[in-house]
């Protein structure tokens, strides 16, 4: 008898090795969790708050997930992360970068404050930079045919009157995701990296092309 569709999709990303950032709460730690249940070997979730980040991993179980402590910002850090998640459990199959701050709500243009403006970007446009390119390298190095996914936002492609900081931030995270997309495209030649940008509200490419969701993670295997 065929397996159910539920079944097989549990076994796609069986064996794989996760690192989920921001996984300590809403977005991420539901992602850790649906990882854990389809059958991946390691998640690592990666973040910056030990009580819900351990928490959440002794729920999910010591024998195949853990929390270590990492400011995605801090490139020594997430090295560091990425170099543990390899020796700890074997190898590095999934980055999904999503850990991002919104700070203030009301950024508008006119008033905004530039030392908020710094704390979202740093978070937001760099730590996904950062954590692309370190898990990136690794996967690279081990010849790991691997899937990076970047959470985005609707904000990555419209404007509003406020938030200003958060949707410049989340238009940086969708020019990462294009150069991302045409470097994994040239390295998917070597079968290596397949990237993508996925989100709560499906993000669209500007060109139109295509829509993706969360889904786009376990399509990454496909
Ligand atoms: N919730 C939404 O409606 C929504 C919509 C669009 C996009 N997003 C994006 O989804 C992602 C997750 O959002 P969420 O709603 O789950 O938020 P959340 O606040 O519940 O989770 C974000 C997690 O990131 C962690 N984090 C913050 N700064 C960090 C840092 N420097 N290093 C490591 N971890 C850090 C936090 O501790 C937290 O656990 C974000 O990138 C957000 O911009 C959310």
């Amino acid at each position: 008898m065929a397996d159910a569709p539920s079944i097989s999709l549990k076994k796609k990303l069986e064996g794989k090795v996760a690192i989920v950032t921001g996984g300590a709460s809403g977005i991420g730690e539901a992602t850790a969790r649906l990882f854990a249940e389809h059958g991946a070997r390691g998640v690592v979730i990666a973040d910056i708050q030990p009580e819900k980040g351990k928490s959440v991993a002794e729920s999910i179980g010591s024998h195949r997930c853990s929390y270590f402590q990492c400011d995605v910002a801090d490139e020594e850090q997430v090295k560091a992360m990425v170099e543990w998640t390899v020796k700890t459990y074997g190898g590095l199959d999934i980055m999904y970068s999503n850990a991002g701050i919104t700070g203030s709500f009301f950024q508008t243009l006119l008033e905004l404050d530039f030392s908020e403006y710094d704390a979202v970007m740093r978070v937001n446009a760099r730590g996904m930079a950062v954590c692309v390119k370190q898990a990136g390298r690794k996967m690279v190095e081990l010849g790991t045919r691997g899937a990076i996914v970047c959470t985005a936002s609707v904000a990555g492609e419209v404007g509003g009157i406020i938030q200003t900081d958060y949707t410049m931030s989340k238009h940086a995270v969708v020019g990462l995701g294009a150069s991302g997309e045409t470097a994994a495209g040239i390295a998917r030649d070597k079968d290596q990296l397949r990237f993508a940008l996925g989100g709560p509200d499906a993000v669209r490419r500007k060109s139109g092309a295509h829509r993706r969701g969360f889904g786009e993670v376990f399509r990454a295997f496909d």
